[in-house]
């Protein structure tokens, strides 16, 4: 009796030291609801959280997996001096410190005005030099490899942080083992994007994320490989279609699936959480183009931009936020025809199983014509990313360049975009092929046939949207 007395105690101790050990919430403070955006957790701790303390050192034990020097700086991500991790990501105490990706790791631009300077951060802007598949491909390629193991990554992790005896237990036994498992099993459910074209920085497969992880569709051979956009002025987009095909009608839609995409669960701080958000991204605004804009110049384009361009583009354009047939807008159409509506069918009816009650998912419909806010920071162009900068958008599709460079953070305040060639852009960026599949830069002729000084007056327009 008193031994199976004591038993029940050590367990009741034992369990209650593993719920603190595992569970305990703490919650996260910010000074700012900037902040908040930028470090704040959207609750995905349990299925998809990686424990800070590994995920910091990997790039200490498994160096030689990543390309280039500087950890995780190799990815492109926004790293703000004196910072624990980039934007985007937060670390949140649920038992243990775990580490997970907000919206701010995709959607904030991080650029540079001269080769010089630091990077600058726009919140909500594109980012642009992320590379989301080369950060999962280095996670996978560490859990594959047998230095990820308790007596490799048990010392390293003892060097950087404290440990009690229980951590160092918890550690050995469950938490690493565990944290390589999880990984593998993710590596398994991604193993699709093998099998396609690259996304590079910038861009991730958006639409066939959902079609094969969450709702587990047959695999396809479809690529809708998407740049990702900006949150700007989210508030304007009120009845406009959302996303690059028009997939949702509502911008609280996205909002809820992009979050559950990132392993955040419904639930009443699900749907208060997604509340903010939507909020914070109403009136988010952009930075303002930092050059200086001719103003004689401007107003020609003005011109310009009224008569050819406005009624897709302009706040109050007749097409805005409407999604152009492909057969007029010509461009890469592999986005479209990766997400039709039996696609939306079965994600609408998981939605809807997990209490999420917004707004249904569509098929896609085309491209949508987004009014254009800050268009000096969207650089590639066009949803897949495909066209470096606005003069070679203005440029028939056969003068547009067929290979450049993305991801490289140096503005070109001139031909408006990024730097896209030359030894830099090669040395820091992605090399982007135009003739791969959903990568294809044709389409969207307008504009293109002005002449040079009305291209040039068009440009120093767009510049100041
Ligand atoms: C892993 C990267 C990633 C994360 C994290 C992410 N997004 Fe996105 N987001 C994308 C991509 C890629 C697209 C483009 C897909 C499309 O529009 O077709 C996109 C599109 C959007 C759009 C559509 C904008 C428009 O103009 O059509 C909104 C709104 C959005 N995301 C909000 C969010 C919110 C809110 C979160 C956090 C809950 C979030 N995203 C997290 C990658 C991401
Ligand atoms: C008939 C509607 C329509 C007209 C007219 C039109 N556009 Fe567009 N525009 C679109 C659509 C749709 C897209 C998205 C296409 C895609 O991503 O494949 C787009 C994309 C763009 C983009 C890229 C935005 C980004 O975030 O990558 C820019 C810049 C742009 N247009 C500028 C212009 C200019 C300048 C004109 C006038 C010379 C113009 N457009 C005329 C429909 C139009």
């Amino acid at each position: 009796m008193v031994a199976a007395g004591l038993v029940l105690i050590l367990v009741a101790i034992g369990a209650g030291v593993t719920w603190w050990k595992f569970f305990k919430s703490e919650e996260q403070q910010f000074a700012s609801a900037t902040e908040q955006f930028k470090y704040g957790s959207l609750g995905g701790e349990f299925l998809a959280g990686i424990p800070y303390p590994i995920f910091m050192i990997l790039p200490r034990v498994f160096p030689d997996l990543i390309d280039g020097p500087g950890g995780y700086g190799a990815f492109g991500l926004a790293w703000e001096e004196g910072e624990r991790l980039p934007v985007g990501m937060s670390i949140k105490r649920k038992g243990f410190e775990r580490v997970t990706v907000n919206c701010a790791f995709c959607h904030t631009t991080s650029y540079r005005l001269t080769p010089g300077e630091n990077p600058r951060f726009a919140v909500g802007g594109p980012g642009h030099t992320v590379d989301v598949q080369a950060l999962l491909r280095f996670l996978f390629a560490a859990a594959n490899d047998r230095r990820f193991s308790s007596s490799r990554l048990l010392p390293e992790i003892a060097l950087h942080f404290e440990m009690d005896w229980i951590d160092v237990a918890l550690y050995k036994f469950v938490i690493i083992p565990a944290t390589r498992k999880a990984l593998l099993i993710a590596e398994d459910q991604m193993a699709w994007m093998e099998t396609r074209t690259d996304w590079g920085p910038g861009r991730d497969d958006a639409f066939n994320l959902p079609k094969f992880v969450l709702t587990q569709m047959a695999i396809d051979d479809s690529v809708s490989n998407t740049d990702f956009p900006a949150l700007w002025m989210m508030g304007q987009r009120d009845g406009q279609l959302v996303h690059a095909g028009g997939e949702a009608t509502t911008v609280a839609s996205v909002i809820a699936t992009s979050a559950l995409g990132a392993g955040s669960f419904p639930g009443t701080t699900f749907d208060e959480r997604n509340d903010w958000i939507e909020a914070y991204m109403r009136d988010l605004a952009p930075p303002p183009y930092p050059g200086d804009i001719d103003q004689v110049k401007s107003a020609a384009g003005a011109e310009i931009f009224a008569r050819d361009c406005a009624s897709c583009h302009a706040l109050d354009g007749a097409r805005v936020g409407t999604a152009i047939p492909l057969s007029e807008i010509g461009t890469d159409p592999e986005h479209v025809r990766a997400w039709q509506q039996p696609h939306a069918d079965r994600m609408n009816r998981l939605t809807k199983t997990l209490g999420i009650d917004e707004v249904p998912l569509q098929g896609a419909k085309g491209y949508v014509a987004r009014p254009l806010i800050s268009v000096w920071l969207l650089a590639p162009y066009l949803h897949n990313g495909s066209v470096p900068t606005l003069e070679d958008l203005l440029s028939p599709p056969g003068e547009r360049p067929k290979v450049f460079y993305r991801g490289y953070d140096l503005v070109d305040l001139d031909r408006v975009g990024f730097v896209s060639s030359g030894p830099e852009a090669a040395a820091e960026g992605f090399r982007f092929d135009t003739a791969e599949k959903g990568n294809g830069n044709a389409g969207h002729i307008w504009g293109t046939t002005l002449a040079p000084d009305e291209k040039s007056a068009l440009i120093e327009y767009l510049k100041g949207l």
